[in-house]
């Protein structure tokens, strides 16, 4: 995880650390920090919390006056004033923003690190699995640690392995000591010039006129240029204003490929909206009706959108959906969807266990990853396991300029959800859950002699359906904030609706830290119903249907709600608007417009993404960027 950024040019580094920070804040938002080079020495300024607080404590540093006493910085006048002439001169420099693995959110552990002589400045992005074993080698040897950082092994080992090599060699002899993933960049005292290495995190360089810029993620830099060098696992490299050294770990020169990418400079702004999320929500009609129009514009024809993959479903005789979090909830839906039109069987793994599995796939094996941000680690480990064994292998992201779109090209689907800002998924899940359906049509269109026509015409109702949900998000505002004192939430459904109970929760726990947790309605009997009583809130997704199936689910899934209720619990159900059956059974009844259950996953979201967000909001959490979290899970 961690965003990390640098530059090398003529323009002031620090500017541009700052900026390129703030585009890189969704890897993680616990503490950042910069260092910059002046005078052959480097200068550092690092705080914990998020970018806006090192914002302030850079300017504490010029003006004092103006800074709240909560960040008021620990610096000296005459030190302040030596860092502040640094920031505000250099032209080289790195950045980075944490999302803690090892060691607390606090000043200390926040980046750039330094050896004990500080002569370099170091940022990381990743994990060395091995550093207790270097870190106490290190210490046999004197060394002394600051930090309880995995990072500072490689700031010492570094060091120590300047002495008497050449930098690049001094890097790649480190390299061959890290076991781990690691994206780094260097600072070194009296040379102007960053040095960088690169192995299973991502890293890039934006090559500019007389400047050179490094970042984990290729949108950072694109503001500034659209050509970009993307570094392959164990290469390193030393870039000044004018040049770039790209070599592999066994000393050999590497070809530089420049990509020429589409240049983005479009900023992500709320608009109208008091948070990212609410925008998000709001762009969902938007999103469906694109999807639809790019793959179904006509109900009675083929699907499209599929063209460029190298897949005969014909041939695939499993399907495997790999995933994390939300988009693993998506896989769920799209088991149901594909068992039940396409009639193929489908497992869903949850990405960080099928990383490590000894799996068993054969070349008649799909092994699909879906990821919004196409760079989750443990999505990203769980296709290659898959690919290694001999799988086919394909992905679902909303991101073509991602390692999970590159390792399955041109396997991919790209769901045109637009950046997502929020922590907490909603636009790109329901995107997913659309490209899910889309990729059932294409398996049965393949496969089956099954008619899809109604479905399909059924999807493309879904923007207005979702528009009409949205209207009614002050009515579910009245309903919802009631509940937000309550501590554990249980969410119950079945069938094609259980991967939105687990959803549902999943949201309320990102957004309010209330604990909530999501079960098959069935299952509740057997073990959650013990908690129940008047404490702990049940939240139903009772949707009826038009077959006796779909009807029967319905009818035991109130059922079970019954049997919530007989404990006393608070109930509440989502239920359609001309469904009466629930009525006064339920304490709370939040209406959605009348919906087939086949189609009802993604409108039965959109109620419980404004639950979370209103609790979320009425007691006061930080609603964009929650504790904890990230929005690109880097790490495995
Ligand atoms: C959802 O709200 C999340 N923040 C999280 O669960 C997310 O879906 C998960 O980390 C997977 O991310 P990805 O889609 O970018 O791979």
């Amino acid at each position: 995880m961690c965003g990390i950024v640098a530059y090398i040019g003529k323009k002031n580094a620090k500017d541009l650390l700052i900026d390129g920070l703030r585009s890189l804040e969704y890897r993680g938002y616990d503490s950042s920090g910069i260092a910059v080079l002046h005078n052959s020495k480097i200068e550092l300024v690092k705080s914990a919390g998020k970018i806006a607080r090192l914002e302030e404590k850079i300017l504490s540093l010029k003006a004092p006056a103006l800074v709240t006493n909560s960040v008021s910085s620990n610096f000296n006048s005459h030190v302040a004033e030596k860092i502040n002439l640094a920031l505000e001169t250099s032209t080289c420099g790195i950045g980075h923003t944490r999302w803690a693995t090892h060691g607390i959110a606090n000043d200390t552990n926040a980046h750039p690190h330094q050896d004990t002589e500080a002569n370099i400045a170091l940022v990381h992005n990743g994990i060395i699995k091995n550093y207790l074993s270097l870190k106490q080698e290190l210490e046999a040897e004197g060394i002394q640690f600051r930090t309880e950082t995995d990072t500072e092994v490689i700031t010492h080992l570094f060091a120590k392995q300047r002495a008497g090599k050449a930098d690049l060699d001094a890097l790649r002899a480190v390299m061959n000591r890290l076991e781990g993933s690691y994206a780094v960049v260097i600072l070194v005292k009296d040379q102007n010039k960053l040095l960088v290495a690169k192995n299973q995190s991502p890293l890039v360089i934006g090559i500019g006129e007389e400047e050179n810029y490094v970042a984990s993620d290729s949108s950072t830099v694109l503001q500034y240029t659209n050509k970009v060098l993307k570094l392959k696992d164990q290469q390193l490299a030393e870039i000044t204003e004018t040049k770039i050294i790209l070599e592999d770990l066994y000393g050999n020169e590497a070809k530089i490929e420049v990509h020429h990418l589409v240049q983005n400079t479009s900023i992500q702004e709320k608009g109208p909206y008091k948070h990212f999320l609410v925008k998000e929500i709001h762009e969902q009609p938007a999103v469906t009706s694109l999807m639809l129009d790019q793959c179904l514009a006509n109900a009675t024809k083929p699907i499209t959108g599929f063209e460029q993959l190298d897949v005969d479903f014909k041939q695939i005789n499993r399907i495997v959906f790999v995933a994390c979090g939300s988009a693993y909830h998506a896989a769920l839906i799209g088991k149901y969807l594909i068992e039940l039109w396409a009639r193929v069987p489908v497992d869903v793994e949850v990405a960080s266990e099928y990383a490590s599995k000894q799996v068993i796939v054969g070349a008649n094996d799909l092994v699909v990853g879906i990821s919004q941000s196409g760079e989750t680690a443990d999505t990203l480990a769980a296709i290659n396991n898959a690919k290694n064994a001999g799988a086919q292998i394909m992905a679902i992201t909303n991101k073509s300029d991602s390692a999970i779109y590159d390792l399955t090209s041109p396997n991919n689907y790209v769901t045109p959800a637009g950046i997502e800002v929020s922590v907490a998924s909603t636009k790109a899940f329901v995107s997913q859950v659309l490209a899910l359906y889309f990729l059932t049509i294409k398996i049965a269109e393949d496969r089956t002699e099954i008619d899809l026509t109604e479905i399909k015409q059924g999807l493309r109702s879904l923007p207005l359906i979702i528009d009409q949900v949205i209207e009614r998000a002050e009515d579910y505002k009245k309903q919802f904030i009631k509940y937000s004192n309550y501590r554990d939430f249980l969410f119950l459904s079945r069938g094609i609706n259980y991967p939105i109970a687990l959803e549902g929760a999943l949201k309320l726990k990102e957004l309010s830290y209330i604990h909530a947790t999501g079960y098959p309605s069935g299952e509740m009997k057997h073990g959650p119903i013990a908690i129940l009583d008047q404490s702990v809130p049940v939240l139903t997704i009772a949707i009826d249907g038009k077959s006796k199936f779909e009807h029967s689910l319905y009818e035991k899934t109130l059922s079970n709600a019954e049997e919530a209720r007989a404990r006393k619990s608070p109930s509440l159900v989502i239920a359609c608007d001309d469904n009466q059956d629930v009525t006064g059974l339920f304490d709370e009844v939040i209406r959605i417009p009348n919906i087939d259950q086949f189609l009802s996953p993604i409108i039965a979201t959109i109620p419980l993404q404004f639950l979370a967000y209103y609790i979320a909001e009425e007691l006061g959490k930080d609603v964009d960027q929650p504790r904890n979290l990230a929005k690109s899970v880097t790490v495995e």
